[in-house]
Formats: structure tokens, C-alpha cells, sequence
């Protein structure tokens, strides 16, 4: 067994990159086996579970909507707010049950939630009946635990990684839309963040490397590819190679997939010369994720965010002058410790003044190890959610507003599958990322439809093919 690392600190040296080539060779010898793989947290970690899928079915598993049905169950985990890691523990409950009756039943937790030392003793010490604890780092070893899994706990966590994997084999979700891992990792140690700690330093993957899989995607007929990072901007930074995230989107541009995507932008690392791509490439969506997390300048001092309102204002100015119809969205933290009234109203101003098209909202929670979880806090938990319930108003208004402006617009949706809004629907995004419900039959999904909108809510459009 491998012991887990209990020195977080570790996570802030500096690494020297290793590129591994993966080349696994697999066999089906759990052939007419059923696996339920549950997925929580942000896009990596479902870009995770897709790697996790190729395993699984390389291994010779089917997979199951129902965990009762499972001869193997995986939880790829998320350790970003408390509540992720309560949804996790109490659906291991579920599965704990299921093996009391169905003992051969494999149990697998992987992912985030994993990675933090004291989430790893408590599953040593009181979840014995969990068979497989793998860690992000060590994802590639999952199949080989499970083809070697006696019924002795196995727990395999590294607290940190040199490493960057190429020729990854995954079972996508889509035939459409495509993730692209572009960066592993992050380096901006955020005080409130576990990711740092969770994914380790950040390591972009090679230019060459990434640009053979946006054409190895188009060939196979995808529409869409999402560049994925935690900083996609700060991509490449760390190899001094003389290229960075405006080379990289330039040259994906060029590759001529009809959309690109990417995700998350980190203000500090955004240039000029990013958004002039963004601008220049139509196959490059007006569509921007950049979380501004809180409206005083010194509560994101605390934050570590290295930026000020100021600088954060600059930045979304130039991108809405340059950036024809675009849309931006954002990430925003209440409640961090000791934020006062009025550093909450300032949060209040720059919604006013930004208009975000959406924003995801979360109170502040305390992350074992990180800086922020040592600092006073006064404030109280009921005097949190009044903060988050008036933000929620203000943000849920711009979002009204923003899609308002699309009534009775022509717009391209990229029909991704059926709607759950009725029969006969099907659903698909703007370029601007505005969800659209129409009516029309699945023969549209995969395809780029002209649609009219015709009713507006604050979270999605209605639309009508023309
Ligand atoms: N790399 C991305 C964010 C990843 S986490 C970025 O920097 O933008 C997604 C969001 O979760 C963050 O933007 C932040 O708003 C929120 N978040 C992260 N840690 C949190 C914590 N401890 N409590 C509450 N929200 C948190
Ligand atoms: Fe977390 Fe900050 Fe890194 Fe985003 S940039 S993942 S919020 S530490
Ligand atoms: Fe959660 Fe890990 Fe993503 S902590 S938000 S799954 S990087």
C-alpha cells in the first residue's frame, strides 16, 4: 500500500515535467460484467470519467444506469466545497448496503476528494468495505488495481506529480462535442482552493501533442472541442518554449473544427494578444468563463487572486470592445472570512457594472490545508446565505436580461441531444453558450441549425427552427 502523503506543502515545489507515452494493452476478461461510474465536480473530472470509461470497457465491462445492476462501481470525486464531499459519503452509504448483499461488488473511489490525506484516513479507517482508492495522479493504474483486486483495501495516492500523459485513450461521452485537457494542475494557490493541492503543479501538455488530437477529432467529425484547464491561459507558461495560449488557440483555429471552446480563464494571466485571437477566428466562441470571485479589492488580496477590480474591469471592458456579441460569465465567492457589508456591496457594484450573461455563486467553505481555512472568521452562517440569496436576485436579473436580448433573433445552435423541457425537443448552444430548447425531432441533433428565439427565461432560450 501507498501511504498517503500527509505534507500538503509538498504540492508547492517546483517539478520537472515528464511526458509519458501511455500504451496500456488491455484484455476483456470481465467480459458480461456491468460497471456504474457516478461523476462529481467540474469538466476535468467528467473528462476523467471518460478516461475512466476507456478502462472499464477495455476490461470487457458494459455499463449501467443503475448502481444495483453493478458488478463494479466507480465514484470519481470533487473536494472543492464540503457539500461535494458529503454527496460523496452518503452515496457510499448506498453502495455499503448494496455489498452487504452482492459481496463480490468492487468499489472504487477516485478522483479529488482522494487526494486530501485526511479524507484518505478516514476511508482506511472507517470505510473498509471500499476496495480501490486511486488518486489523480495514478489514474492510468486503475485497470491494473482492478484486474489485481483480492479484497484487501488498496489505496494507491500520490500527493504530487511530474508527470503528463500523452496518447490517453478515452471513451468520450459525445460524437459531437470534445474535451481536450490542455494543462494539468494549478499553480495559483487561491487561499480558499483545494485544487492546488488536489491536481498538483501546473503542467501544460505539448502544442504538437494537443493539436493531434483537435485533428484527429475533426477527422472523426466532431463539431466542437473545449480546451480544458484550470488556467487555460496560463498555458505554456511553464515550458518556456516560446509559445502560450494565444499560439495554441491560433493554431487549433486554423485546424478549421467549426467551434472551439475553452475553460477556465484566470484574469491575471489574460492578454491582449488572446483576445485579438478570440476576435480574429469565427470558429472561435464569443463565450467567456472569468470568475472574478469577489468586488473588493481586499478580500481578493486575501483571496490571492492577483488582480484588482480595477485591472479586472480593464480586462472585460477590452474583451466586450473586441469581442463582437460576446458573452461572459463568472464564478463568485461570498462569505470569505471576515468579508463585511461593504466589501459584499462591492461585490453587488461590479455585477452592476459587469452585467454577467451568468455567474455560478458559492458561499465560502473552509478546505483542510488550504491558507483560508486558518483565518478568523466572525461572520455568521445565516448572515452567508442572506448575502447569497441577494446575489443570486442580482445575477438571476442580468441573466434575464442578457437572454431578453435574443427574442426574436436569428442564432446557430449546435443541437447536442434531446431536451428534458417535453417530447418532441431537442437542446443545443449558441455560440455564446445560451442553452436553447426546440422543437423538432433528434434528426437535428449533431448538426448546426439556424433557430428564432422566442421566448426568453433566465437560464435557457426558446427557439423555433427557420
Ligand atoms: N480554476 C478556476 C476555478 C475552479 S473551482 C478558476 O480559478 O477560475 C470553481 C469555482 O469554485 C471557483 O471559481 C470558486 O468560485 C469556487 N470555489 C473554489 N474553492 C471554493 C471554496 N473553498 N469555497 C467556495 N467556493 C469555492
Ligand atoms: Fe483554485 Fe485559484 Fe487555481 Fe482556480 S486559479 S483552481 S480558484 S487555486
Ligand atoms: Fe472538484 Fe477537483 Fe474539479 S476538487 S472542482 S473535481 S478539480
Amino acid at each position: 500500500m501507498n501511504k498517503p502523503d500527509l505534507c500538503v506543502a509538498k504540492n508547492r515545489e517546483k517539478v520537472d515535467i515528464k511526458y509519458i507515452n501511455l500504451d496500456l494493452n488491455l484484455k476483456p476478461v470481465f467480459k458480461g460484467k456491468k460497471y456504474f461510474l457516478r461523476t462529481y465536480g467540474c469538466q476535468m473530472n467528467v473528462h476523467d470519467s471518460e478516461e475512466i470509461k476507456y478502462y472499464l470497457e477495455q476490461l470487457g465491462f458494459n455499463s449501467v444506469d443503475v448502481l444495483e445492476d453493478a458488478d463494479i462501481v466507480v465514484l470519481n470525486t470533487c473536494a472543492i466545497r464540503e457539500n461535494a464531499k458529503d454527496k460523496v459519503f452518503g452515496y457510499l452509504g448506498r453502495c455499503k448496503h448494496l455489498k452487504k448483499t452482492k459481496k463480490d461488488l468492487i468499489i472504487c473511489v477516485c478522483g479529488c476528494l482522494v487526494q486530501q490525506p485526511s479524507e484518505v484516513e478516514e476511508i482506511i479507517k472507517n470505510h473498509k468495505y471500499i476496495d480501490i482508492v486511486i488518486g489523480t495522479h495514478n489514474l492510468s493504474e486503475l485497470p491494473y488495481k482492478i484486474l489485481q483486486c483480492s479484497g484487501k483495501q488498496e489505496v494507491d495516492v500520490y500527493s504530487n506529480s511530474d508527470k503528463v500523459f500523452e496518447n490517453v485513450k478515452y471513451s468520450r461521452d459525445s460524437k459531437i462535442s470534445a474535451w481536450i485537457n490542455i494543462q494539468l494542475g494549478c499553480d495559483k494557490f487561491c487561499t480558499y482552493c483545494i485544487v492546488p493541492f488536489t491536481r498538483g503543479r501546473e503542467r501544460s501538455r505539448k502544442i504538437e501533442e494537443i493539436l493531434k488530437e483537435v485533428k484527429e477529432l475533426k477527422e472523426k467529425g466532431y463539431l466542437e472541442i473545449t480546451l480544458l484547464g484550470q488556467n487555460v491561459n496560463a498555458y505554456g507558461k511553464d515550458l518556456n518554449l516560446g509559445y502560450d495560449f494565444a499560439t495554441l488557440l491560433e493554431e487549433t483555429a486554423k485546424i478549421g473544427i467549426p467551434r472551439i471552446r475553452f475553460v477556465t480563464s484566470h484574469p491575471w494571466n489574460f492578454t491582449e494578444k488572446m483576445i485579438d485571437v478570440i476576435a480574429k477566428y469565427e470558429n472561435i466562441m464569443p463565450y467567456i468563463h472569468l470568475p472574478i470571485q469577489s468586488g473588493s479589492d481586499e478580500i481578493l488580496k486575501k483571496m490571492n487572486r492577483r488582480y484588482t477590480i480595477s485591472e479586472y474591469k480593464k480586462l472585460f471592458d477590452s474583451i466586450k470592445n473586441k469581442v463582437p456579441n460576446v458573452s461572459i460569465t463568472t464564478d463568485i465567492i461570498v462569505g470569505f472570512p471576515n468579508e463585511t457589508e461593504e466589501d459584499f456591496q462591492k461585490t453587488l457594484d461590479i455585477v452592476n457594472y459587469c452585467k454577467f450573461d451568468g455567474a455560478y455563486t458559492f458561499i465560502f467553505s473552509k478546505r483542510v490545508g488550504t491558507v483560508a481555512s486558518l483565518m478568523e472568521d466572525k461572520i455568521s452562517f445565516e448572515e452567508k446565505e442572506k448575502r447569497l440569496h441577494k446575489l443570486n436576485e442580482l445575477v438571476n436579473k442580468y441573466s434575464l436580461e442578457s437572454n431578453q436580448k435574443y427574442l426574436n433573433k436569428i442564432v446557430e445552435v449546435l443541437v447536442i441531444g434531446t431536451s428534458d423541457r417535453g417530447d418532441n425537443k431537442v437542446c443545443g448552444y449558441t455560440d455564446t453558450m445560451k442553452l436553447v430548447n426546440i422543437v423538432g425531432s433528434k434528426d437535428l441533433i449533431g448538426k448546426i441549425v439556424k433557430v428564432k428565439i422566442i421566448d426568453a427565461k433566465s437560464f435557457s432560450l426558446d427557439g423555433e427552427v427557420i
